[in-house]
This record gives C-alpha cells, sequence and structure tokens, in this order.
C-alpha cells in the first residue's frame, strides 16, 4: 500500500466492480469515489460523478457484459471531462473485443479496431491484464492510446502455484496459450506443455494433447480467458484417461458464463483459480499491486 495520499488524482469506480478497484485505490495511494447508476426502465442509464474533479482521473471498469458498460464508460469519460478532468486513464483490468481482430468472414466487422479506436476517443492511457492479442503485436496497435499497458498475471499466478501445488505439470489448452504457460513454466523451471485445439463453433472444440506422461501428475491448465469453458473442459475430459493425481485450472480472466464451472467439475477438475480480473467465485488472485505499479505513470506527480 501507498503511504502517501495522491490528492490531485481520484480513482472513479464502478459499482460492479467496486472491490477491486477499491484495492487497487489502496494500493496506489488515490482516493476512490464511484460513479452513480440508475437503470432506467427502458434500458437507459443515468450517470453521475462527483461534481468536481481533479487533473487526473482513473476510470477502473472490467468490461466483461461489455456492450452495456461500454456505454457508462463512454458517459463517465465525457462527464469527467466536463467535470475537470485533463488526463483519463482507464484501467480495464479485462478488456472486451478483442478477439475479433480480423473480418474471418465477409463482411464482418473487425470489433478490436472499431472498440480500440472507440476508447482511443475517451481515454489518454490504459492499462489492462492479459489482452487477447492474436495478429496485433503490441495494445497499443489494437488501442491507439499512449501508454497502452498490457500486464500479465503470470509472475503473481507463478508465487501462487508455488504455495500450492507440489510440482506441478503445465498444459496450455491451445497454442495461444503457450505465451502464458511458458512464462510460469521458465519461472519456477515446471514442465509444460501445450495441447491442439480445433474450434467448430462457441461451444463446440476438440482439443489434442500432446504425448506426456501425465500420470499421476498434479496437472494445471493454464490459459489467459475461460468463456464458455469448453477449451478446458475438453482438456480435462482429455487428461482424465491418463489418471493424473489432479486437474486444476488456473486462469487470468473468470468470465465462466453459463454453468461452465460446473460442467468443469464434472468434468474432472478438482480447483479453479482465477485472478480477480472479473469478480468470480473462482477469484484468488488479487492484482491490486500490479496495477497500482502500472498506474504510477499515470497520475498527478505526488508533489503536485
Ligand atoms: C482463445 O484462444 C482463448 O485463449 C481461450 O482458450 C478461449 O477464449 C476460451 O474459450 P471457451 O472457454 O469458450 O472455450
Amino acid at each position: 500500500m501507498s503511504s502517501q495520499q495522491n490528492n490531485s488524482s481520484l480513482l472513479l469506480g464502478f459499482p460492479e466492480y467496486r472491490a477491486a478497484a477499491q484495492r487497487l485505490a489502496t494500493a496506489a495511494g488515490i482516493p476512490y469515489a464511484e460513479a452513480l447508476i440508475h437503470h432506467f426502465p427502458d434500458g437507459e442509464t443515468r450517470l453521475q460523478l462527483p461534481e468536481s474533479l481533479p487533473e487526473y482521473v482513473i476510470l477502473c471498469q472490467t468490461l466483461d457484459h461489455p456492450n452495456s458498460k461500454l456505454t457508462e464508460l463512454v458517459l463517465a469519460a465525457a462527464t469527467a471531462r466536463d467535470l475537470g478532468a485533463r488526463h483519463i486513464t482507464l484501467v480495464a483490468p479485462y478488456l472486451c473485443y478483442m478477439r475479433q481482430d480480423k473480418a474471418f468472414h465477409p463482411g464482418e466487422a473487425v470489433s478490436q479496431r472499431v472498440i480500440g479506436t472507440l476508447l482511443s476517443q475517451w481515454i489518454d492511457a490504459l492499462i489492462t491484464v492479459d489482452s487477447h492479442l492474436h495478429r496485433v503485436s503490441q495494445l497499443k496497435d489494437a488501442v491507439p492510446v499512449d501508454p497502452a499497458i498490457n500486464l500479465s498475471a503470470t509472475t503473481v499466478m507463478s508465487a501462487f502455484l508455488g504455495e500450492q501445488v507440489d510440482n506441478p505439470f503445465l498444459l496450455g489448452p491451445d497454442e495461444e496459450s503457450e505465451q502464458w504457460v511458458a512464462a510460469i513454466a521458465r519461472d519456477k523451471g515446471l514442465d509444460y506443455c501445450v495441447a491442439r485445439k480445433q474450434r467448430f463453433g462457441d461451444q463446440q472444440v476438440r482439443v489434442s494433447l500432446p504425448e506426456a506422461d501425465y500420470r499421476n501428475r498434479h496437472i494445471v491448465l493454464v490459459d489467459d480467458v475461460a468463456s464458455t469453458g469448453r477449451t478446458l473442459e475438453e482438456a480435462t475430459l482429455a487428461l482424465a484417461h491418463f489418471e493424473p493425481a489432479s486437474i486444476s485450472v488456473l486462469v487470468t480472466h473468470a468470465l465462466f458464463v453459463g454453468d461452465a464451472q460446473a460442467r468443469l467439475h464434472r468434468a474432472g477438475v478438482n480447483h479453479i483459480w482465477s485472478t480477480d480480473t472479473i469478480p468470480h467465485t473462482s477469484n484468488v488472485l488479487h492484482l491490486d499491486r500490479l496495477l497500482a505499479e502500472a498506474l504510477k505513470g499515470c497520475t498527478a506527480p505526488l508533489n503536485k
């Protein structure tokens, strides 16, 4: 926790992400206030901010359920500017719409570019975590602001695993997960391998495991995001044939839509662990310190 309060900056949170945003404000030594949100019966939102704002404002909102949250975010950013904010940083630990980074079929919206451009019109800086960047190499290519910081939860994850599991064997369920699995494995000198995934639809995937000796090992499936959970479920079902000692899941972003969590347990997953980028019962890792460190460059100088 920072020992000095930075009163030239204000961190503005939103009700759905209150606990994590308050932890971040405390860790960064920045006062916390919250947007008041009222949902009208017709689905529109009334948003109200404190009536006077400092020069540096940090909006902290995670962007699962993005279609409504993006509207609220734009309302908040525009109002913050009207009320005196000159520099707005968005801390969005989960950044939405990053997976559709090209038109896979003729006529499709390239959502990553559209939403990235929209955000860049309202914010000056962005901090997120384990953003799903596949065909673009840097976050600023998707969201053109400076700085655009894409942190990784892997250091926090590897410290957690070291305390939690004896000699785990890490498995990435698809090629894209290799960056996260390899980073944790390198840090702790652990065994790891990466499976191959074919996707046939939102809920249909096939996961092919690489040859390895999984028997009696404590397997930890590591991925950036669990959405329907089908990727992790298929990997778990494939692993179960090898009779591992245990199967655990460790993800940054716990979307776990519908009955994903229950299906994973039914498939044979013993533990599900996630970070607090999206509030979920599996959250065991808090990223406030990681985010607070990155925020240092985006707030008012302390002696201002
Ligand atoms: C995609 O490549 C991601 O890393 C995840 O593996 C994917 O988004 C998970 O989706 P689902 O949980 O719906 O299978």
